[in-house]
């Protein structure tokens, strides 16, 4: 029996957000496989060292795997002209599902089934619209109401069941645009994005290095005035929601002893992952749930580590998960999102979970390069919530 051994990340790459919008969208000429072909091809120029035949398997997540996006890692593998022989395993398990592909990668090279894998998450929500060709199976009903389970409900439910207040989530909003547009124009992000062409707001077309949904000048009086999103007398309006969006990345892991044997650099490890399943009508607690037994099998407090990447569903989602993890109160975090999230960046669904880790590994790396620990944690519909943990090596 061979001993667990040791996952690095290697590298990872995602496309800039675009606007899931018909008209509006800079990504609007793309096709979800296209966008993952371009993270895919990319991964390669970047890694030359790496051979697209030493794959050992390509994971992929996105939530909702119909129209162009059934099957899209194989078809974009494909589509890509690389090697026939890597097998693709696309990944449903709603927004998390990106976040359970590097799960999946990490856990085989730890089991020693590979030495190299790719894991990936994609979502065009422009094309491929969230729920589409969905249908509850009619006993659920029996047991949850149909009424509770949209993404936008269970938001409302969580801001009223702990009492979190409208204010307090703008507050998060705020702070996430302010962080994104920060990071953006210091570079910061260049690591990560790469530009891909696509439609600018003049319709020309151009390259695309940066994310839509960052506001250049987020107003806590314009958010105040915003009217609620999903019921008349709610209070989740659309800046306290992540907004539609699209996009793709992908993540090189590695056997720390091929890294070691291809010369590659890396800064993190992978240190443990969990999935929770938590109430349906309060999905965003799920991310907290999995946070917290990943932290007790681990023997850790929340104060063990130093950074986190807490998905920002929605503000009340993102405002919950640091509370019960008693790391802060209110926004701005300490250190929770130090570059913003999706509140600002967007959220393409299967793509955000696999993009934490990727923004982790470059704010441990680059910004807080003393920190031992970081973690993300992932919120999902319907109940299904993940956290990784990662540590320094490098
Ligand atoms: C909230 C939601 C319904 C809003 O959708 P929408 O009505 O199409 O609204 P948009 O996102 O296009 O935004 C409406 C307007 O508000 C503006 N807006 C958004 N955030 C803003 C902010 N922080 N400040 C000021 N204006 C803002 C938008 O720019 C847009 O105006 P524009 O078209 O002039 O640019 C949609 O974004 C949504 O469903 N989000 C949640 C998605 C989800 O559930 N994901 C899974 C989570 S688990």
């Amino acid at each position: 029996m061979a001993e667990i051994r040791e996952c690095v990340l290697v590298d990872g790459v995602r496309t800039p957000n675009g606007r899931a919008h018909k008209e509006k969208g800079w990504l609007r000429n793309q096709r979800p496989d296209e966008l993952l072909s371009v993270v895919y091809e990319e991964l390669f120029k970047r890694n030359p060292e790496v051979k697209p035949d030493d794959v050992e398997a390509v994971f992929c997540g996105s939530a909702n795997q119909t129209g162009m996006q059934n099957d899209v890692a194989r078809f974009a593998w494909l589509a890509s002209g690389l090697p026939v022989n890597v097998p693709t395993n696309g990944i449903g398990q709603q927004c998390p599902s990106g976040m359970a592909a590097i799960e999946h990668a990490a856990r085989a090279i730890m089991a020693d089934e590979g030495d190299v894998y790719i894991a990936s998450g994609v979502e065009d929500m422009m094309n491929v619209s969230m729920g589409m060709g969905m249908d509850f199976p009619p006993r659920l009903g029996n047991y949850w109401n149909p009424a509770e389970l949209p993404m936008g409900a269970n938001a409302e439910k969580m801001s009223e069941v702990l009492g979190i207040t409208r204010e307090d989530q703008e507050l998060v909003a705020y702070h996430s645009h302010l962080r994104a547009k920060a990071a953006r124009d210091a570079g910061k992000y260049a690591d990560e994005i790469v530009p891909v062409m696509g439609i600018d707001d003049e319709g020309n077309e151009t390259l695309i290095d940066k994310d839509q949904w960052i506001r250049e000048d987020p107003s806590l009086e314009q958010m105040a005035g915003m009217r609620p999103a999903f019921k008349p007398e709610g209070i989740v309006t659309a800046a306290t929601s992540s907004p539609l969006t699209v996009g793709a990345c992908a993540a090189l892991l590695m056997s720390r002893d091929k890294a070691d044997e291809l010369g590659m650099s890396y800064h993190v490890r992978y240190a443990g992952g969990v999935m929770h399943g938590y109430d349906p009508t309060m999905m965003g607690l799920s991310a907290y749930e999995a946070a917290k037994k990943l932290l007790e099998r681990k023997g850790m407090n929340a104060s063990d580590v130093d950074v986190f990447e807490v998905h920002e569903a929605f503000s009340v989602v993102t405002l919950a998960c640091v509370r019960n993890l008693g790391i802060a109160e209110n926004a701005p975090f300490d250190n929770v999102n130090l570059w913003g999230g999706a509140l600002a960046l967007g959220h393409p669904l299967g793509q955000s979970g696999a993009r934490l880790p990727i923004t982790l590994n470059n704010i441990m790396k680059n910004e807080v390069p003393d920190a031992k620990f970081g973690m993300t944690m992932m919120c999902g519909g319907f109940g299904n919530g993940n956290a990784t943990l990662w540590e320094k090596v490098g």
